[in-house]
């Protein structure tokens, strides 16, 4: 995981909008959040987890098919996040793209990816969950600023004839609640250049309906999780820890309260992270590693939750692969170090040719190379 060095305190907060410590932490569960410096992005973060997750792995850029990078949060609509984090990895045999399921998206990611590599097509992907939330929220609403947090998680999975792995997911969405909790965008929206719409959102500005969604996401955790568990042919008390997407701890009490299991089971670390979104969950279960709470052959099941409406449950048995257990040598390392440094100069090359080329042709009005970058210029849409 990545998370910004900086930390927002509920007390900071209270310097922007009218409310207390005591309020944030007696109806979330949050004491801090991160946020990003005006040098960090959705991108940069997604690329520091990837980057740490390969070394984990020991697995070589080169070798990774597929990204995928779960984000509301974008730089761009295109070119994706996965594609950005792509170029920065040299991860030059690997396709990319991002996937648009809000706080369910990094367990949509995990299946589409366990899909490819169970369908034959793949065999290395690297699934990543990015957010930059402190960019979209509005700074003026106290409903929803003091939730959100930045920072990036990311894992590697690989096909293995091994048992184990990713065993069941359970995918569902409502779009009949999409007007509950949502991020309005620029682009197929005409709102005649203002940046208030008629329903009284803003353009690039989250809102939500917090009881509304408070309601719903208990409804689904309780519902998704035993479903999860079932098609993985377990039941919940065989689960030895659900990683959950990091809303809100009183969500978390009440889900553990309907599903009679006792909460601990639940992890959390939303008290030094907030909601970060599609990154809480791999970012929650780095946490887990960390603190000894994941070992071999557990069960583990993943529940996220959010816009679309959208949920999301999945069940896995937890198994490193032999090969990351010895050989995370030196050598690998440096490979991968040398790939980051190629790939980072191959952009900056690859922009400085193009712009060259460019001075070149306009010096140069009657040679070949002019000639040749008219025509492309004049071709193009
Ligand atoms: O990641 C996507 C999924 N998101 C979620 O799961 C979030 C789900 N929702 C929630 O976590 C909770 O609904 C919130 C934390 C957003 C709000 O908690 P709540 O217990 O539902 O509070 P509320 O909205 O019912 O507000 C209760 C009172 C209101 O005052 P009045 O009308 O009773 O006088 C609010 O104006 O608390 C007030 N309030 C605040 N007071 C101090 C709302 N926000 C704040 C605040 N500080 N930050």
């Amino acid at each position: 995981m990545a998370v910004p060095d900086r930390v927002l305190s509920n007390d900071d907060l209270s310097a922007i909008v009218d409310t207390s410590d005591e309020w944030i932490v007696s109806r979330t569960g949050i004491r801090e959040r991160r946020i990003a410096s005006e040098r960090e992005s959705t991108a940069t973060l997604g690329l520091k987890a990837a980057q740490r997750a390969l070394d984990v792995a020991d697995v070589l850029p080169v070798e990774i098919d597929l990204i995928i990078c779960a984000t509301s949060t974008s730089e761009n609509i295109f070119p994706s996040t996965a594609s950005v984090i792509q170029g920065g990895l040299g991860a030059t045999q690997a396709g990319a793209f991002d996937l648009s399921a809000a706080c369910s998206g990094f367990v949509y990611a995990l299946n589409m990816a366990t899909q490819s590599i169970r369908a034959g097509s793949i065999r290395t992907a690297v699934v990543i969950g990015a957010e930059t939330m402190s960019r979209v929220v509005n700074w003026q609403d106290r409903g929803t600023c003091i939730l959100f947090g930045d920072g990036a998680g990311a894992v590697v999975l690989k096909a293995s004839s091994e048992p184990g792995g990713i065993l069941s997911a359970i995918l569902r969405s409502d779009g009949t609640g999409s007007d509950l909790l949502g991020l309005p965008t620029f682009g197929s929206i005409d709102a005649g250049g203002a940046d208030l719409l008629e329903n009284g959102h803003r353009l690039g500005k989250m809102h939500m309906n917090g009881g509304e969604v408070f309601k719903f996401a208990i409804r689904v955790i309780s519902e998704s999780l035993p479903q999860a568990a079932q098609a993985a042919g377990i039941t919940m008390n065989d689960v030895k820890l659900i990683v959950p997407h990091q809303a809100n701890a009183r969500i978390l009490q009440s889900a553990a309260r309907a599903l009679k299991l006792d909460e601990t089971r639940f992890m959390t670390n939303l008290d030094r992270y907030g909601n970060t979104s599609a990154a809480s969950i791999p970012m929650a279960l780095c946490d887990a590693i960390a603190q000894g709470r994941v070992q071999d052959g557990d069960y583990l099941a993943f529940v996220g939750f959010g816009g679309g409406l959208s949920w999301a449950s999945m069940v896995m048995r937890w198994g490193t692969p032999a090969a990351a257990l010895g050989s995370a040598g030196r050598f690998n390392w440096q490979r991968r170090r040398l790939s980051y440094a190629t790939a980072s100069g191959r952009t900056w090359f690859g922009r400085e040719l193009r712009r060259l080329r460019r001075a070149m042709a306009r010096m140069l009005p009657g040679s070949r190379l002019s000639r040749l970058q008219r025509e492309i210029d004049e071709n193009l849409p």
